[in-house]
């Protein structure tokens, strides 16, 4: 969450460059020859999504709170919670704000002291136009850009409507996000200290950054880039599998072992939580590859619940369903609800080979269920 505004810088950054390739490209005519082509217009429109803080690049459209609560309820629940809250795996998006900080444009919470537990994406927000982008881009996770843009608008001022910042019956536009971005909570909150901000379209001089001059001197002739860690600071700061959430894509690696020599070798067993067993001692790699590709493992663990049901419990269940290769394939592709418990699984967009090779090992090849 902490990374939530970088994140987006980075995008902008790669969507820059692209675009500054892009026009370099075509000006220059020959000069890159050989080196792929000209971007066409309709790929640099397509990559050119960006909303900045003063909502240049935002799309004309609308979407009511309304509106946003059944897209909400339907796509974005089974992580955020219906309130915003989040399940247990993901942090909030929502609370911690209050009236008092809408006047003020600072969020009490975050001070020194405050009885917070979590910061919330409403408290740290400056700028509307970053969680419009981020939604529009990003989300829901399993199905980024799958959202229209009226789509996006609604979804957005459905959680400003969270968060106490529109009524019950708004209309978000591109008409009025203007108005509303001077009551979010934490509008004064972003830190100017490092000259980058505001920027030029606000009426900023960024750059203050980069004016200090060259001193690197000396410098080696050859110099070979890798990336590395000492064995003896690999477990320094403790067992870092212990540290951060035991579901997701990423996870801390086992560094109470030695690393594994060739890089990428560690993967499946750093996605394990400790104790569990590994996906690739479970089956070939390729189930690993795929449940990685896909993002299965945000919701299922090998021997944990989590938001969905463990794999080995999964397997077990099914062990001598007569069709289970076929059932269990159909749902990993469709989803469901109601099996084991409320929680629904949303419709995944794996092909159907895939599908079929993981209902086949969990149906088939899972040992010692
Ligand atoms: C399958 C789980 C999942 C679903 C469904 C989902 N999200 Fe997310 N959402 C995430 C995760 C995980 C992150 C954090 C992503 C990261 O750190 O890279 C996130 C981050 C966000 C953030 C940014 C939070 C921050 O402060 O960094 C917003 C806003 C958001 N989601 C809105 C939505 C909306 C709106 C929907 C529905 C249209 C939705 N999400 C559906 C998992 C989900
Ligand atoms: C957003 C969270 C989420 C994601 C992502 C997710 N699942 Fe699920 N999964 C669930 C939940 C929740 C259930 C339980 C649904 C129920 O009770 O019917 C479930 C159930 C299942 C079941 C059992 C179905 C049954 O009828 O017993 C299988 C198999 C499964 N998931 C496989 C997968 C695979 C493979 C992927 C990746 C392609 C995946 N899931 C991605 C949440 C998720």
């Amino acid at each position: 969450m902490s990374s939530f505004p970088d994140r987006l810088h980075a995008a902008g950054a790669a969507c820059a460059l692209l675009l500054a390739f892009g026009a370099a490209a075509q000006t220059g005519g020959e000069k890159f020859s050989g080196i792929g082509r000209v971007a066409t217009p309709a790929e640099v429109k397509a990559w050119d999504i960006d909303v900045r803080p003063d909502f240049k690049g935002l799309p004309k459209g609308q979407g009511s709170v309304r509106q946003g609560e059944v897209i909400w309820e339907a796509q974005c629940t089974s992580c955020h919670g219906s309130f915003g809250e989040s399940s247990d795996i993901f942090t909030p998006l929502v609370g911690g704000t209050s009236a008092q900080d809408m006047k003020s444009g600072r969020v009490d919470s975050l001070l020194p002291g405050a009885n917070q537990p979590q910061r919330t994406s409403l408290m740290k927000l400056s700028t509307l136009s970053t969680l419009w982008d981020y939604i529009h881009r990003a989300m829901p996770w399993t199905a980024p850009k799958s959202l229209s843009v009226d789509e996006v608008y609604a979804v957005t001022a459905y959680m400003l409507h969270l968060g106490d910042i529109v009524a019950a019956d708004f209309t978000l536009s591109d008409g009025n996000i203007r108005e509303l971005q001077q009551r979010l909570p934490n509008r004064k909150g972003m830190t100017t200290a490092h000259a980058m901000w505001p920027g030029r379209e606000l009426g900023g001089k960024p750059g203050a950054d980069v004016q200090g001059s060259a001193c690197v001197r000396d410098c080696k002739k050859d110099v070979a880039v890798r990336s590395f860690l000492p064995d003896y600071a690999r477990n320094a700061h403790g067992q870092l599998a212990d540290q951060s959430r035991l579901l997701g894509p990423t996870r801390g690696a086992d560094t109470s072992r030695p690393a594994a020599e060739k890089s990428g070798q560690n993967v499946a067993s750093a996605l394990a939580p400790r104790g569990e067993t590994a996906p690739e001692n479970i089956a070939k790699q390729d189930v690993t590859a795929i449940l990685q590709k896909n993002a299965c493992l945000a919701c299922h663990a090998m021997d944990s619940k989590g938001l969905g049901p463990s794999f080995r419990e999964i397997a077990r269940k099914y062990k001598d369903h007569a069709d289970a290769v076929n059932y269990l394939s159909g749902k990993i592709k469709g989803g469901g609800q109601g099996v084991w418990g409320s929680m629904p699984m949303p419709a995944q967009a794996l092909n159907a080979a895939e599908a079929g090779r993981l209902a086949q090992w969990l149906a088939k090849d899972f040992p010692d269920r």
